[in-house]
């Protein structure tokens, strides 16, 4: 753990620099937990057979530094921690763990070693604290990309081993968990929890969250902290589209929309192929035109993110009336208007044969009457009131049918 040049350092210098207990500058823990203090001694070689005799540890604290030369003092004092010495001494591991803290054990602390006629206090204290609450986990996600396996990493420091967190993910996700301990580069140890799962387009959003358990001294109950996190996964674009009218007549305004779901969002490129040829319209996802025979043909819509480019075709008709229509149009329309005309002719025809009919008929029938040209003029009372004579109108109206 020393860098070998400490000990090149050493060899010429007094012992009082070659003492020294490695450990780390600043530990957190959670109140009713426990604390491991990892350290490291190192001390000149002719001490070596001291740590072979009863040695004690202490680490004192700060903001009572001048109380413990006081008499009487009690160094089992309430507003010192609890503290055993884990490590074997011998093998200069002065590795302690602090028990049962409140966050008024929060101070800093110094390692103070006693054997018989040799004492030394490390300098260079530790800084405790003592947090009312557990810490938030620390979440690590990679950027996800559909399809692309990823761990979501979520750890937190496990400050005493014997009372050690637990974290897991809590989602809906489809994934492996795997749980662990890890030891740090200052001996110092957390648990952590991976997913490793398959990103899908579906899981954009969607809030995933870390939690950790921490048990303290207390069996009955523990401390809980947990952190949310809202996953952005990346995908290339889906459910492209191109939307428009279905039937294009020639000079209306066209409008195509083309749509896409990606993540980022996609870029659009209109490309119309004509004969072969590709011809770029524009890149934004609307296009615009008033129709023309030139506009007919294949519209390609190209929605493209970082990911990957995807196509749309649409096939665009422009209705139009053709020269051929136009000119039977153009023949047939005299013929068309016509028809209404001589319909009005015949219809005036019909009308003046019947007129014309009724002298005859009262004609015929004059044998029977007197010669009365004012019946003319109420035919239907005269029908009325000789209703016998119905034969003759019917016959005289078939011949009417005729001339006309
Ligand atoms: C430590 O000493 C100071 C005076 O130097 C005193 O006020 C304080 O009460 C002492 N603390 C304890 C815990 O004895
Ligand atoms: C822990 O400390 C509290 C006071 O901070 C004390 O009441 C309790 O008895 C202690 N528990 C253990 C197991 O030492
Ligand atoms: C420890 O507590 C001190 C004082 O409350 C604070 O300044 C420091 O940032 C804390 N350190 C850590 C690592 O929490
Ligand atoms: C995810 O974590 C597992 C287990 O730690 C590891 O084997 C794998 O290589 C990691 N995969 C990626 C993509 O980081
Ligand atoms: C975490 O807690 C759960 C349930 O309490 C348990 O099944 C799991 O084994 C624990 N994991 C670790 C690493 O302690
Ligand atoms: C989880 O692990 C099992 C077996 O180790 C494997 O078959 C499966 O594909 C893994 N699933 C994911 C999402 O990594
Ligand atoms: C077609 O669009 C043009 C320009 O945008 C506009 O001047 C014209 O009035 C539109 N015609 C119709 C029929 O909507
Ligand atoms: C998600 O990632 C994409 C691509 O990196 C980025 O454009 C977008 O802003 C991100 N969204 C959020 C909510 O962070
Ligand atoms: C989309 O179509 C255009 C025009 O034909 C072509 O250049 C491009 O390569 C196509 N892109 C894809 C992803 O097929």
């Amino acid at each position: 753990m020393l860098p070998v040049g400490f000990f090149v350092f050493c060899t010429y210098l007094s012992e009082v620099y070659c003492q020294s207990a490695l450990i780390p500058k600043t530990l957190t823990t959670t109140r009713g937990s426990c604390l491991l203090i990892p350290c490291q001694l190192n001390i000149p070689p002719e001490k070596d057979s001291v740590l072979q005799s009863s040695v004690q540890v202490k680490w004192k604290r700060e903001s009572l530094w001048k109380n413990y030369s006081e008499e009487g003092f009690n160094s089992l004092h309430e507003k010192e921690p609890e503290v055993e010495v884990l490590g074997d001494l011998r093998k200069k591991d002065c590795t302690s763990v602090m028990r049962n803290l409140s966050s008024l054990h929060s101070d800093r602390y110094f390692f103070k070693l006693e054997a018989d006629k040799y004492t030394f206090t490390e300098t260079k204290g530790i800084r405790i604290n003592v947090s009312d609450s557990p810490p938030e986990p620390s979440v690590t996600i990679p950027d996800l990309v559909e399809g692309k396996l990823a761990n979501l990493t979520c750890s937190v420091s496990a400050p005493c081993p014997r009372l050690s967190p637990n974290v897991t993910w809590t989602s809906a996700l489809a994934g492996n968990l795997t749980q662990g301990t890890r030891v740090n580069a200052d001996g110092t140890h957390s648990v952590f929890a991976i997913l490793n799962f398959i990103p899908s387009f579906l899981h954009l959003g969607l809030k995933v969250n870390c939690v950790s358990v921490h048990p303290v001294e207390r069996a009955d109950t523990f401390l809980q902290s947990h952190k949310v996190t809202m996953l952005n996964v990346t995908y290339p674009p889906k459910d492209i589209q191109i939307s428009s009218s279905n039937s294009v007549w020639l000079g209306d305004n066209v409008t195509l929309i083309c749509a896409s779901n990606a993540n980022p969002p996609a870029r659009y490129q209109w490309i119309q192929k004509k004969e072969g040829v590709d011809e770029e319209l524009g890149d934004s996802h609307v296009l615009s035109f008033t129709a023309t025979q030139e506009n007919a043909g294949q519209y390609v819509c190209e929605a493209k993110n970082f990911l990957a480019a995807v196509n749309s075709t649409l096939q665009i008709h422009v209705k139009a009336i053709s020269f051929t229509t136009f000119l039977l149009i153009i023949t047939l329309s005299p013929v068309l208007l016509l028809i209404p005309i001589i319909l009005i002719i015949y219809r005036w025809c019909k009308e003046q044969h019947k007129s014309d009919s009724n002298p005859n008929i009262y004609a015929n029938e004059s044998n029977l009457y007197q010669q009365a040209p004012q019946l003319q003029s109420e035919p239907y009372n005269a029908k009325a009131t000789h209703s016998n004579n119905s034969l003759y109108t019917s016959r005289a109206e078939e011949s009417i049918y005729a001339n006309c």
